[in-house]
């Protein structure tokens, strides 16, 4: 029998919502991860250190009794976001990272940024005392095709933008493509990217072929096997600038399953045994560690975790509930469509 033992990991990009939807997905989370970067995409947005406090608190309170988890937040930037606000959000310890959603992006981002002038003041004083831009890096505009609005974005958005404050730190989030892989191996150490798990298992066949599956709709949404496989690549690849960011994202199945669907997989409850699977099959399991616990806190500055987390491999596939059961309704976990072996054992 095979097993491997890592550091806890961390989940650097996660949507953990509030209310019922919250206290439903958080033990998904907290189950297998110390720590994780919370999006702050709510309804109202997470924009304010008053606004994280009291998130926080929400989250801890719904934290199950005898479950140790961290959540490191961030703020949603606007075009009146506060400079001020933002340094002192940071010197708070609460606050670890600054979200960038071009307007219209993703699910919430309406009150997002148009113009990235408008928010230069709040980016110099985050360059200044190290926090870092987490980017949701797809153009928005409707002339732009959806499968290239991610390479789109590097070239019009985040390039300019780091030669103009390159000692900004910046986190790619969720990258899709070969283009963003190459990017962030390319710049210096200020920059990083995450992966998420799904990004890493389907292609855009896999949402498309044989009938529409609106669960694995998300955005950015996946895109051809080359890039899936580029993904692969720098996944296990053992370069610090690749780290593990789920983008967990739990909706419920009737907004899945839905004319006009929402995007987002949730693969909270079985992401550490899909990638031990991924990791092996790409003959880098020694390296799943340094993708999902070791690069992530050495970016953000922060302790590697002391508690660790065992994967077992066994002859029998894991069983996972096919939904979580929320107040608001169902939420259907990620599927894989392939059987797994790798179980979580403590
Ligand atoms: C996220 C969500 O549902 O909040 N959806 C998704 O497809 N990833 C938003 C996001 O991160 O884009
Ligand atoms: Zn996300």
């Amino acid at each position: 029998m095979q097993t491997i033992t890592l550091p806890r990991p961390d989940d650097w990009h996660l949507h953990l919502r509030d209310g019922a939807m919250l206290r439903a997905v958080l033990p998904e989370s907290a189950r297998h991860f110390a720590r994780a970067i919370i999006m702050p995409n709510l309804v109202p947005p997470v924009v304010t250190l008053d606004d994280a406090q009291a998130y926080h608190q929400q989250i801890m309170a719904a934290l199950p009794q005898g479950m140790d988890f961290e959540p490191l937040m961030t703020l949603y930037l606007t075009e009146s976001t506060d400079p001020t606000d933002v340094e002192r959000a940071a010197a708070s310890g609460l606050v670890k990272a600054v979200k960038l959603y071009p307007a219209g992006a993703t699910t919430n981002s309406h009150g997002g940024v148009r113009d990235l002038n408008m928010v230069m003041p709040v980016l110099e004083t985050m360059a200044r005392i190290g926090l870092p831009l987490c980017t949701h890096g797809e153009v928005t505009t409707p002339e732009v095709d959806i499968f290239d609005r991610e390479a789109v974005f590097i070239d019009t958005v985040l390039d300019p933008l780091r030669r103009s404050l390159p000692e900004l730190r910046v986190v790619m989030e969720h990258i899709t493509t070969e283009e963003g892989v190459a990017y962030a191996a390319e710049g210096s150490d200020t920059l990083a990217a995450t992966i998420t798990t799904h990004h890493l298992i389907i292609n855009r066949n896999h949402i498309l072929a044989g009938g529409i599956k609106p669960h694995y709709y998300c955005l950015p949404v996946a895109k051809r096997e080359k890039h899936r496989l580029a993904l692969r690549r720098a996944a296990t690849s053992g370069s610090p600038r690749y780290f593990l960011g789920t983008d967990s994202a739990p909706h419920v199945d009737a907004l899945k399953e839905h004319a006009c669907g929402c995007a987002g997989c949730f693969t909270a409850t079985n992401t550490m045994s899909l990638l031990a699977h991924v990791f092996e099959e790409e003959g880098a399991l020694d390296r799943l560690e340094g993708f999902a616990s070791r690069h992530g806190p050495t970016f953000y500055g922060l302790p590697v975790n002391e508690r660790t987390l065992t994967l077992e491999k066994r002859t029998e596939p894991c069983i996972w509930p096919e939904k979580i059961q929320a107040d608001p309704g169902p939420v259907t976990v990620f599927n894989p469509g392939f059987p797994v072996h790798w179980h979580v054992v403590t």
